[in-house]
């Protein structure tokens, strides 16, 4: 495994449209293994392929799943892989939350998303999977959805706030 560099605001990568995952193969393998190491070692919770300069519809995240309440910080950590992922169903329930991500750093925006979706994909072995989510999951899944599609926190955000700013009203 290898730590691979996460491409930050500006590079014209993070507007592109992915192309689907044709071979589900050992290139495949190292990448998604390669970017669980870059998500885990960037302490982030979602990372989707062209993150990392790969224009394939392929994303992780963070799986919490099974984790008891309050033991997220000292559980194992585990991941999520979707390949080719497909949001099938979402609610029409919105809830609105300041979110980050790994390519714009310190940056927070305020973004309404479905508190529930259903999405479909495959993992690495090409074997398709269901996935219902709420909560985080739910909206990691949208937001790694739009980085396949050239669509960013940047596009969607109604407000930001930096890191080291306070939360304006
Ligand atoms: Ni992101």
């Amino acid at each position: 495994m290898a730590l691979r560099y996460i491409v930050q605001d500006g590079d014209p990568i993070l507007k592109k449209v992915c192309r689907p995952v044709t071979k589900f193969d050992d290139r495949l393998a190292t990448l998604l293994d390669d970017m669980k190491e870059t998500l885990a070692d960037a302490n982030g919770y979602g990372l989707a392929g062209p993150q990392v300069g790969v224009m394939r519809r392929v994303f992780i995240s963070i799986d919490e799943r099974d984790i008891p309440e309050g033991q997220e910080d000292t559980a194992p950590l585990k991941f999520i892989e979707f390949v080719n992922p497909e949001i099938l169903e979402e609610s029409d329930e919105m809830v609105t939350l300041y979110e980050g991500c790994l390519s714009f750093p310190g940056r927070n925006g305020e973004i309404a998303r479905p508190k529930w979706v259903k999405a479909r994909a495959f993992d690495r072995y090409g074997n398709p999977f269901e996935i219902e989510a709420e909560g985080m999951l739910a909206r990691c899944i949208c937001h790694e959805s739009n980085h396949l599609d050239g669509i960013t926190i940047m596009d969607l955000a109604t407000h930001f706030y930096e890191d080291d700013e306070e939360e304006e009203n």
